[in-house]
């Protein structure tokens, strides 16, 4: 068995259940320049312009979407800084987001990428409804924003794609799927709803006109698993990074099921997928303390310098992995150190 000390191999898939921002930071020396393709679907911030009275008990819990918007953009700066480095000159950065941020949020990306960089800005039919959450207006699109990290390199190629796919900036719920089939998606494999997935066709469309098979993909807004689920199977590879316990209720699981086969659901008819393939599991809470965090991009770049960081600790390999099944994911935290290989049949 590998272990935690090993360098990430690249030609691997990984599950990672940490703050983003420090598993980044870990990442950067093994997959600088190497990452294809980017899929980020951030906290929208929304629960600030949605809920009038900003009512934090009305929030779903599964992660923190009301921050002070100039911790938002620090937030995104900071973590947006690091993907441009581990991108490839070839690489594409997608990143979903609505009318509560945009406007930061491509200022963002302007000054990291470069506004020359700009490849499409999508509108996304994600479909609405009137509801408790959105109490005024229902909202029924989202935005897509992606950039090139260099784009002389890779606009013939997205081109091409593109017009295969036959396909604009606006892409319909009839095409890609809505909410609705993405909360049916993962209600499939966890009946506990996690409340804001994307669908399977919305990510199949983004690695469709952005990638090819064996390409590296990197998600570090896991949630509920989508964009992995769907890498895997387009024969992608990919490393997905979560910090809330849907890391271990949710994205486990689902990638359990993709790679025993049993997951139909999503764009698994439309590929033909029969399963197969791995993925590698770590768990990095363990190691979210002290200066490993303390990381302040807007003083001065990236700092990543940091190889010797103590996620190069040695950690015991764990007995057995059958807990991961267990429902109350908890126990699963307790026993941090952990690497696991799950094969294809168990
Ligand atoms: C909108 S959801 C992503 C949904 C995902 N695209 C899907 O299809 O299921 C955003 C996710 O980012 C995670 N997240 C937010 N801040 C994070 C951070 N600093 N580090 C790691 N994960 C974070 C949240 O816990 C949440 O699960």
């Amino acid at each position: 068995m590998t272990s935690i000390t090993d360098p990430i191999d690249s030609s691997k898939n990984y599950i990672i259940h940490s703050e983003n921002l420090a598993a980044l930071k870990a990442l950067c020396p093994d997959l600088q320049g190497k990452v294809s393709c980017i899929y980020i679907d951030p906290p929208y911030n929304a629960f600030m312009l949605n809920d009038p009275v900003n009512d934090k008990d009305r929030q779903h819990r599964w992660y923190d979407d009301s921050m002070d918007p100039t911790d938002w953009v620090a937030m995104m700066t900071d973590r947006i800084t690091l993907m441009h480095a581990m991108l490839e000159e070839q690489g594409t950065f997608w990143v979903s987001i609505n009318d509560c941020e945009i406007a930061n949020l491509q200022l963002i990306c302007d000054k990291i990428f470069s506004k020359e960089n700009r490849l499409m800005t999508v509108i996304w039919e994600k479909g609405g409804v009137l509801d408790d959450l959105t109490p005024y207006i229902a909202e029924s699109h989202d935005y897509l924003l992606a950039y090139a990290k260099n784009k002389a390199s890779c606009e013939q190629f997205i081109r091409t794609n593109l017009k295969q796919l036959g396909c604009g900036t606006i892409w319909s719920a009839k095409e890609v799927g809505d909410t609705f089939d993405a909360l049916n998606e993962v209600a499939a494999f966890n009946e506990k709803v996690f409340p804001t997935p994307k669908p399977e066709g919305l990510i199949h469309r983004i690695l469709s006109i952005a990638t090819k098979p064996n390409d590296l993909i990197l998600d570090c807004f896991g949630g509920s698993g989508t964009s992995g689920a769907v890498a895997h199977k387009m024969g992608r590879r990919w490393v997905m990074i979560e910090q809330g316990i849907q890391c271990l209720t949710h994205i486990i699981p689902r990638m359990k099921s993709v790679i025993q086969g049993k997951d139909q659901g999503g764009v698994s008819k439309l590929i033909g997928w029969q399963g197969g393939g791995t993925f590698e599991f770590l768990d990095l809470t363990i190691l979210h303390a002290g200066s490993f965090l303390n990381f302040e991009s807007h003083q001065g770049g990236p700092d990543l310098s940091h190889r010797s960081s103590p996620i190069l600790r040695q950690y015991e390999p764990p007995r057995d992995n059958s807990n991961l099944d267990h429902p109350e994911a908890s126990k699963i935290q307790e026993s941090t150190r952990v690497q696991y290989t799950f094969p294809a049949v168990e």
